[in-house]
C-alpha cells in the first residue's frame, strides 16, 4: 500500500484547453442596465464553467491544465462582468470563493438529522470486542457482512454541506451535534468544496466530512501569525476551526483549507428515479467522488478483522507522511444496509468505531510546579516546562491533575518527565524518568495553605482536590468573575481574563454584579484600553443585562456540577433565579440529569448569603432573563407527542430518515425495549426486541403502517422510501 500523493504542489501547467479564452474582454465597469445582451450571458456561463473545471482539476485532482495567471485573468473577467450584470451571478458562480465580504456573528440552524461522533476503541482487544458486538447485533436480523471500509481519521473541524439539485445551499459546522452554526459563506471559500456537484446530481444531498489544515499550511500560518506578533495557533484543528469562524472571508479563502467527504446524511434520489444511496460505503465513496469530492487519502475495503488489523497498523506506522493530522482509523461497516439495521445509540454509530493511536510522548524537564486555585476554590497543580515539541505543537504548560498524581507518580520539580498530549486534550505530565533524576531533588510539598490568601486549606474524604473554603479569597473570586463572561457563562467576546484581572485588581469588580454597572468614561482610564472596545463591553454587558438567557446565567454563576445543559433544564423548570434559589433538594432531584450529588451542590450554593446577596443585587440592578423555551412544547399537539419510539429489523429506509420522521411527529426515537417504550415499528427479520415487546404489551407497529402514519400527516419520506 502507498501513500497516495496528497501534497499540493503548484505545478507549472501546460496552457492547453484554454485557447478560446481572451483574459483582456472584461473591461468595462459601468453597471449594465436592463437584460444583459446574450453573448454576456454565453461569456459568463462559460467562465463560470470553465473556472470551476479548472478548480476541481487543480484542488481536487492535483492535475492543473492551466497557468495561474491564466486562471486568475479568467477569474476577474468574470468578476467584473458580474458586476456589471448582477442578475448573472449565480449561487455556483466560482467568484462567491473570492470572499472579502465581513461576517456577523454566526447563526445556528438544527442540523435535519443529528451529527453523531463516534466511540473509541484503543487496541485490538478493544476492537474486537466492538466487532462481536456488531457481529451479535447483525445477526439478531440476519447475517453479519464481516467487511469494512477503513479510512484514517481527520483531526479537524467536521462540516455539512447541503446540496439541492446540485448546487450547495448551505453548510453547517457539528456544533453539538443537534445544533450546527451556518458557515455557508465560509466553506464557499475553501477551494475543495464544490459549488456544484458535478455528473447527475440527487434531488438533495447532504455530505459529511471534515474540514482540515494541511500540516505544512499550519507551520507556515503561524510562522506568519507570530512574526505578525498575533498569537499562533495550538495545532491545526483550532487552526481549521479558527479560520471557518473568521469574520472576515478573505482571511478564510488565505487559510488554505480542505474539505474532505466521508459519508452522507440526508439523501433524495433525482425527481423521481429509482436510483438510491449504493449498497456498500466503499461504493459511496466512490459516488462522493464522482460528485467532485475529494476523500480521506488511502481508504480501504478489509474484510475480515485481520485486515482491518493490518490497515490499523500501516496507517499508525505511516502517520507523519500525511499531510493532514491523523489521529487514528474509522472502521465502518461496509454494508449501508446493515449500517442501517444497527443504528445509533444516544451518542454514536453502531456500526462505526474510531481506532485512537496513543498521544504522543516526549520527555522534558520539570522547571517548577505552580498551584492555581479554581473558582470552585480547587488547587490544582501545573507543571511548568521547558518548552518541547509534542505531535507539531510547542508545550511549556501541562496539567499534574491532583496532589496524589504527584504523589502518587513520585514527580520531582528537576526531574526529566515524560509529556503527553493527545488530540484536544490539555499535555498532562506521564511521570518521571527515574533513570534520569539527578541528585538532589526532593519530593514536592503541597500547599497546607492557599497560595492565593493565605488561608489554611481542606480536604474532604474522597475528594481529589484540596480546596480554600475561603469565600473572599480573590482568587475564588477572580475566576468566577472570568467563568461569568467566558464562553460557558454570559460569553461577552473579548473580555478575557486579562481584562477581568485588571477590573478586579482595580477593586472596581467585586462580584460578577459590578459588571453591569461599568460605563465608557470608567474602562477608558484602564491602560490600553480604547474608545471602541470600551463602548463594546459596555454594549455587550447591557446587551446581557436586559436580555440574557437564563439558562446562561445560571451556568454562569459556576455552580459546582451544573453546566450548560443542567443549567438549560433547570431554568426549563424554574423560569427565574429566585425559584431557582429557593428550589429544595427532593424537587431538584425530580428533574432528569439532576442526581442528589448535584442538588447538593445547587442548594449548597444558594445557602452561602454572598451569592443570595448576588441575586439580589442582580434583581436591583434590573437584570431581565429571558424566557428558555422548552423543546418539546411546540410538539404537543403532534400525533406521537410525549411518545417513545423504536425502529427494528431491516426497514426500507435508513434508520435515521425514519428517525427524522417520527421525531416530526413528535416522537422521541429511543434504543432499548422497556416498559415505557411508547411504540415498536418493526421491518423485515426482527429479532429479540418484537419478543420483548410483545411480552410487555407494547404497541406494534408494521413498518407499512408506520409509512401511512407518516402520510397521514403529511410527512415526506422523500423518495429514500
Ligand atoms: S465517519 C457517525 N470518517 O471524527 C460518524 N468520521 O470523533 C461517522 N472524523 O464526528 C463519521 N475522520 O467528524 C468518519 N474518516 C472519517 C473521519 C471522521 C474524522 C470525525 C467525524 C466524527 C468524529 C468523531
Amino acid at each position: 500500500m502507498d501513500l497516495e500523493d496528497q501534497t499540493r504542489n503548484r505545478r507549472t501547467a501546460k496552457e492547453n484547453g484554454a485557447g478560446s479564452i481572451d483574459p483582456g474582454s472584461g473591461a468595462p465597469a459601468a453597471r449594465g442596465k436592463g437584460m444583459p445582451p446574450q453573448d454576456v450571458t454565453e461569456r459568463v456561463s462559460y467562465l463560470s464553467k470553465e473556472l470551476e473545471r479548472h478548480n476541481y482539476l487543480y484542488h481536487t485532482l492535483d492535475a492543473p491544465e492551466i497557468d495561474d495567471a491564466l486562471y486568475d485573468a479568467m477569474f476577474h473577467e468574470l468578476q467584473s462582468l458580474e458586476e456589471q450584470w448582477p442578475s448573472l451571478r449565480t449561487p455556483w458562480s466560482p467568484t462567491l470563493r473570492a470572499g472579502g465580504k465581513l461576517l456577523d456573528a454566526l447563526p445556528k440552524k438544527k442540523h435535519a438529522q443529528r451529527m453523531y461522533s463516534l466511540d473509541n476503541v484503543f487496541s485490538e482487544a478493544e476492537w474486537e470486542t466492538f466487532r462481536d458486538r456488531m457481529r451479535r447485533a447483525c445477526l439478531e436480523g440476519g447475517e453479519f457482512p464481516d467487511v469494512f471500509y477503513c479510512d484514517p481519521k481527520l483531526d479537524g473541524l467536521a462540516i455539512e454541506l447541503r446540496y439541492e439539485d446540485g448546487v450547495l445551499v448551505e453548510a453547517l459546522t457539528r456544533g453539538d451535534g443537534m445544533v450546527g452554526e451556518i458557515v455557508s459563506d465560509a466553506c464557499r471559500t475553501i477551494p475543495t468544496v464544490p459549488l456544484r456537484l458535478r455528473g447527475v446530481p440527487p434531488r438533495c444531498i447532504v455530505v459529511r466530512g471534515e474540514c482540515v489544515m494541511f500540516k505544512e499550511d499550519f507551520l507556515a500560518l503561524n510562522e506568519a501569525q507570530i512574526k505578525l506578533g498575533a498569537k499562533p495557533f495550538a495545532n491545526p484543528r483550532n487552526a481549521a476551526a479558527g479560520s471557518i469562524r473568521q469574520q472576515d472571508l478573505s482571511v478564510t479563502r488565505s487559510r488554505k483549507l480542505t474539505f474532505l467527504a466521508y459519508s452522507v446524511g440526508d439523501f433524495q434520489a433525482a425527481g423521481g428515479a429509482e436510483e438510491s444511496l449504493p449498497e456498500s460505503h466503499t461504493d459511496l465513496i466512490d459516488t462522493l467522488q464522482n460528485l467532485g469530492f475529494l476523500v480521506p487519502p488511502n481508504g480501504k475495503r478489509c474484510k475480515g478483522s485481520r485486515e482491518v488489523i493490518e490497515y490499523v497498523s500501516f496507517v499508525r506506522e505511516n502517520r507523519e507522511q500525511f499531510p493532514m493530522e491523523i489521529d487514528g482509523c474509522v472502521i465502518k461497516l461496509d454494508s449501508l444496509s446493515a449500517q442501517a439495521f444497527l443504528g445509533f445509540t444516544a451518542r454514536s454509530p453502531r456500526f462505526a468505531v474510531a481506532f485512537k493511536y496513543p498521544a504522543t510522548e516526549v520527555k522534558t524537564t520539570l522547571r517548577r510546579i505552580e498551584v492555581q486555585v479554581g473558582r470552585t476554590g480547587a488547587l490544582t497543580p501545573v507543571a511548568v516546562l521547558e518548552p518541547v515539541a509534542v505531535g507539531g505543537v510547542i508545550v511549556s504548560r501541562a496539567t499534574l491533575h491532583n496532589e496524589d498524581e504527584i504523589k502518587n507518580k513520585d514527580i520531582r520539580v528537576g526531574d526529566v518527565v515524560l509529556v503527553r498530549r493527545a488530540g484536544d486534550v490539555i499535555p498532562e505530565v506521564v511521570g518521571p524518568v527515574l533513570s534520569e533524576r539527578g541528585d538532589g531533588v526532593s519530593p514536592f510539598v503541597f500547599p497546607t495553605h492557599c497560595p492565593a490568601c493565605g488561608e489554611a486549606v481542606f480536604r474532604e474524604e474522597g475528594e481529589s482536590a484540596s480546596r480554600c473554603i475561603n469565600l473572599s479569597c480573590p482568587a475564588v473570586r477572580l475566576r468566577s468573575i472570568m467563568h461569568f463572561v467566558s464562553k460557558s457563562g454570559l460569553d461577552i467576546v473579548g473580555l478575557g481574563n486579562k481584562w477581568v484581572e485588571e477590573l478586579v485588581l482595580s477593586g472596581r469588580v467585586r462580584d460578577p454584579g459590578d459588571l453591569f454597572s461599568l460605563t465608557v468614561p470608567e474602562l477608558l482610564s484602564f491602560k490600553r484600553m480604547g474608545e471602541v472596545l470600551a463602548r463594546k463591553f459596555v454594549t455587550a454587558l447591557t446587551e446581557a443585562k436586559e436580555h440574557v438567557r437564563l439558562d446562561r446565567l445560571i451556568s454562569a454563576l459556576g455552580i459546582r456540577h451544573v453546566g450548560v445543559e443542567t443549567a438549560r433544564t433547570l431554568a426549563v423548570r424554574y423560569k427565574d433565579l429566585s425559584s431557582l434559589a429557593n428550589a429544595t433538594e427532593e424537587s431538584l432531584m425530580d428533574l432528569q440529569d439532576v442526581g442528589p450529588e448535584v442538588a447538593r451542590s445547587i442548594c449548597h450554593f444558594f445557602a452561602v448569603p454572598e451569592n443570595r446577596h448576588l441575586i439580589e443585587k442582580f434583581e436591583q440592578l434590573g437584570v431581565v432573563t429571558g424566557v428558555v423555551q422548552d423543546e418539546n412544547e411546540g410538539k404537543r399537539d403532534l400525533p406521537l407527542a410525549g411518545k417513545t419510539i423504536l425502529f427494528t429489523g431491516t426497514l426500507r429506509v435508513p434508520r435515521g430518515m425514519a428517525e427524522a420522521c417520527a421525531e416530526k411527529l413528535g416522537a422521541t426515537p429511543v434504543t432499548g425495549v422497556s416498559r415505557r417504550l411508547g411504540m415498536l415499528v418493526v421491518g423485515k427479520n426482527p429479532g429479540s426486541k418484537l419478543l420483548k415487546a410483545r411480552s410487555l404489551g407494547i404497541s406494534v407497529l408494521e413498518e407499512e403502517a408506520f409509512m401511512s402514519l407518516l402520510k397521514q400527516y403529511g410527512v415526506d419520506l422523500g423518495n429514500g422510501a
